[in-house]
C-alpha cells in the first residue's frame, strides 16, 4: 500500500502475470493508486451498506445446472439498439479517469476496443469525447449529467451525437453528491489538472455542499423531472436511456416517456445508502417492463458468473464500474482489455457448465434461489 515514503507504482505495460481474476486487479491497484484516488474509487455513500449488498447480492444467488444440454456452436452474441456486441459486457461510466492513469479515458478506450466492449463515457470525463470517440472501435454510449438546463444539456448531446455516439444515457440518480463519509475522513480532492473537459467552465461547481436550504433550494433546482425526460426523448437523435432506475413505478413512467432502456443502478452503492442492491430489484422492474426491452444493470459484478445470473433474471446486458478502472490503474489499456476477456471467459465456462448455449437461453431456471 503507497504511504509518504513509498508512493504508488506507475502502471505497467503488460498484463500481470499473478492477476487471473478482477479481486486480483483490486489488489493490484491499490499499489498503484495513492490514498486520495483510492478513497474515491472505492468509496460508497454513507455506512456503504449498500456498497457491500450489491457483491454480497450475487453470492446469495446459487446457480443451478443442467449439464447436458447441448451447447455446441454457443456464443454470447447480442443485439442492442440495433447494434451487434460480441458479448455483453460494457465499461460503466466512471468520471475522471485521468485521476487512476496518466491516459484516462484513452487507455480506457482502447482497451474496450481490443474486446470489442461498448463503452459508456462519462459527463465528467476528463479527456475530449470527441478525441476518445476518434480512437474506439466498439459502439460507445454517452452518459449525460442533466446540465442545469435543456440548452446546455442539448449542447453536450449534440456534441455526443456528431462524434459517433450509439446511445445517450441520462444519469438520474445523482442529482446532488452523496454522504460521501470515505472521502470526506480521506480528505478527497481532485488533485490539479484533472478537470470534466467537456463541461463548461465551472458547470456542476459546488455539488458536493449538504445542508437543507443548500440542498433543496439551490442543487435540486437545476435536476432534470419526468417533463425533462421526455423532452430529452423528443429532441434526442440517439436513443435514450435512463441510469440509476430502482423503483418499478419509475421503471413504468420512463417507458411512457419513450425511454428505449434503463440501467437498473444504485451507482455502486455511492449516492443513497440502504437503496437496494441492484440485482435484487432487477425481476420486479423486468416484470414492469416486458421481455423485449432493453434493460441493463450494475453494480457488483465481479465474476462472469454474476453476468450469467444477472442475464437470468432478466438484463439484456451488464455494466461494469470499479473492476475496469482497477485494471486500467494497474496495467491501462492492456489491462482493461484484460479485465473484460477474463469477465467474457468466464461467463462462458459458467454457461457451458450450467448448458445454456447463448444468452437467450438464460432464465431463472438456471438459479436455485432468485430474489
Ligand atoms: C469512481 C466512480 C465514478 C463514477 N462516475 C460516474 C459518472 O460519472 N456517471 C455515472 O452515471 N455513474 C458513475 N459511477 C457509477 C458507475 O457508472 C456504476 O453505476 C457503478 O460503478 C457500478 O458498480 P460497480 O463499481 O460495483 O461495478 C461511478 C462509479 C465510480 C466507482
Amino acid at each position: 500500500m503507497p504511504s509518504a515514503d513509498q508512493p504508488p507504482l506507475p502502471p505497467v505495460d503488460r498484463i500481470p502475470s499473478d492477476v487471473v481474476a478482477a479481486d486480483d486487479y483490486r489488489q493490484a491497484a491499490r499499489r498503484h493508486l495513492d490514498d486520495n484516488a483510492w478513497a474515491y474509487l472505492q468509496g460508497g455513500a454513507a455506512d456503504e451498506l449498500t456498497l457491500d449488498d450489491n457483491v454480497e447480492a450475487f453470492r446469495q444467488i446459487h446457480l443451478l445446472p443442467q449439464p447436458l444440454n447441448d451447447v455446441r456452436g454457443g456464443h454470447t452474441r447480442l443485439r442492442l439498439f440495433g447494434r451487434d456486441y460480441a458479448h455483453p459486457i460494457l465499461l460503466a461510466p466512471v468520471a475522471y479517469q485521468r485521476l487512476f492513469h496518466p491516459a484516462g479515458e484513452m487507455a480506457t478506450v482502447l482497451g474496450a476496443g481490443a474486446m470489442q466492449a461498448g463503452m459508456v463515457v462519462s459527463s465528467l470525463a476528463t479527456c475530449r469525447l470527441e478525441e476518445i470517440a476518434a480512437q474506439a472501435e466498439a459502439p460507445l454510449w454517452f452518459q449525460l449529467y442533466w446540465q442545469g438546463s435543456r440548452a446546455a444539456s442539448l449542447e453536450l448531446v449534440r456534441r455526443a451525437e456528431a462524434a459517433g455516439y450509439a446511445v445517450l444515457v441520462l444519469t438520474v440518480d445523482a442529482a446532488v453528491f452523496g454522504v460521501r463519509n470515505r472521502e470526506q475522513r480521506a480528505g478527497f480532492a481532485l488533485p490539479a489538472g484533472i478537470a470534466a473537459v467537456n463541461l463548461a467552465a465551472g458547470a456542476n461547481a459546488g455539488l458536493s455542499g449538504t445542508g437543507g436550504a443548500n440542498v433543496f433550494d439551490r442543487l435540486m433546482t437545476t435536476a432534470p423531472h419526468w417533463d425533462d425526460v421526455a423532452w430529452l426523448v423528443e429532441h434526442s437523435r440517439l436513443p435514450v436511456v435512463l441510469k440509476g432506475i430502482l423503483h418499478p413505478q419509475d421503471a413504468r413512467r420512463a417507458v411512457e416517456a419513450g425511454v428505449q432502456g434503463l440501467v437498473v443502478s444504485n451507482h455502486g452503492g455511492r449516492t443513497l445508502d440502504t437503496t437496494p442492491a441492484s440485482i435484487d430489484i432487477l425481476p420486479a422492474i423486468k416484470t414492469v417492463v416486458g421481455a423485449d426491452f432493453p434493460l441493463l444493470l450494475d453494480g457488483g459484478i465481479r465474476r462472469g458468473s454474476d453476468i450469467f445470473k444477472a442475464l437470468a433474471l432478466g438484463a439484456s446486458a451488464v455494466l461494469v464500474g470499479r473492476p475496469y478502472v482497477h485494471a486500467l490503474a494497474t496495467a491501462g489499456a492492456l489491462g482493461v482489455a484484460h479485465l473484460l476477456r477474463l469477465l467474457r471467459e468466464e461467463l462462458e465456462i459458467t454457461m457451458a457448465l450450467c448448458g445454456a448455449r447463448d444468452l437467450a437461453a438464460l432464465d431463472a431456471q438456471f438459479l436455485l434461489n432468485p430474489p
